[in-house]
């Protein structure tokens, strides 16, 4: 009999509830993304924890349907319990509790940057330990070099925007809807590197986006006539610079040859080739999870609170959600 696990996801803006099976098979991974947000160019944390309210329940019972499963046959149920949105992490966490309690199974609490790190194990289970994840996303940015299964170590950290809070600002600021980076990615294949964004130059393996932010304003508001597709490919490729200078440090300092990228930003199609040409010439194996394992979901929720409980048992029921937590 397979052990299922239910994961909740609900740091931001994504309502997400997933199953999986002994940890490894992911039988329904269903996402509803807020579209509120749009209009305000931003997520608004407010309106997000409000929008999760009446999509847990059905979301949770379309994910059941599509596994073909009901209640009944859940082990598990994971949660992310930060880092995130405060009001946005509580409506997951709180259901999640309530229907381990009333199921009477037990409850385990992940942090959601442990899932991204687990949305790369769920695509590749025989990667080999040690390895570099960059998880790059709408609320972070992080370079962690992952010793064994539950053992960590940040090595570096935005000093400022979040990788893909950067596209979304930039594309805001060229009238582009938000979430913006796949708009961004999308009119970067029409524009060329014609104009030269400062490379941020930030100390050992941190990073920073707002100065390029600021460039990208002050060049909107001094050109003439400009042209989006150019800002667009320009601003795309530096911070693609800015990120694979930092992997070829990481990679020189310790040594290590395995380097997972994971997160929303992870989705860019220019970035996997990129990365894709950096490692070929420079005897690197690289790993993307899939699009839908690398934008916020379930899957990588349930597939880390598995490993947890095998390791550490259940979550107390008292676990409070937070909006800031280390790894
Ligand atoms: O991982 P995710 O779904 O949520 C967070 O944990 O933040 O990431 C969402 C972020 C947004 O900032 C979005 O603009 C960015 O990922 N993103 C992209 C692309 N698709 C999504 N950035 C660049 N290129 C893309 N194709
Ligand atoms: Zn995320």
């Amino acid at each position: 009999m397979a052990f299922v696990c239910l994961g909740i996801e609900t740091s931001c803006d994504e309502t997400a509830a997933s199953v999986v099976a002994d940890g490894k098979t992911v039988l329904a991974n269903i996402v509803s993304a807020q579209s509120i947000h749009s209009i305000y160019g931003g997520v608004v944390p407010e309106l997000a924890s409000r929008a999760h309210l009446p999509l847990i329940v059905p979301i949770t019972k379309t994910a059941l349907a599509v596994a073909k499963m009901d209640y009944k046959d859940l082990n598990l149920i994971a949660a992310t319990y930060a880092p995130g949105l405060i009001g946005a992490l509580l409506v997951g966490l709180s259901f999640a509790k309530a229907l381990a309690l009333g199921l009477g199974i037990p409850f385990v609490a992940v942090n959601h940057l442990e899932g991204h790190i687990f949305a790369v194990l769920l695509e590749y289970p025989d990667i080999e330990f040690p390895f570099i994840c960059l998880i790059i996303s709408g609320g972070h940015t992080e370079l962690i070099l992952v010793k064994d299964l539950c053992d960590y170590e940040i090595l570096g950290t935005t000093l400022d925007d979040a990788c893909g809070e950067a596209f979304d600002k930039v594309a805001k600021m060229l009238g582009l809807p938000y979430p913006g980076g796949s708009f961004i990615e999308k009119l970067a294949e029409k524009g060329n590197r014609n104009i030269k964004f400062p490379l941020p130059q930030i100390e050992k393996y941190d990073f920073s986006f707002s100065g390029l932010k600021t460039a990208v304003l002050y060049y909107l508001r001094d050109t003439k006539n400009p042209k989006i597709e150019d800002i667009a490919c320009s601003f795309q490729e530096v911070i693609f610079d800015f990120l694979l200078n930092k992997m070829a440090k990481v990679v020189e300092a310790t040594g290590i040859r395995r380097v997972a990228i994971s997160g929303g930003v992870a989705v860019n199609n220019r970035l996997r080739a990129r990365v894709k040409a950096f490692a070929q010439k420079n005897g690197i194996t690289y790993y993307f999870p899939r699009p839908e394992l690398c934008t916020d979901n379930g899957a990588m929720i349930a597939a880390a609170g598995y490993v947890r409980y095998q390791r550490f048992g259940s979550s107390p029921l008292t676990t409070p959600a937070q909006a800031r937590a280390r790894l």
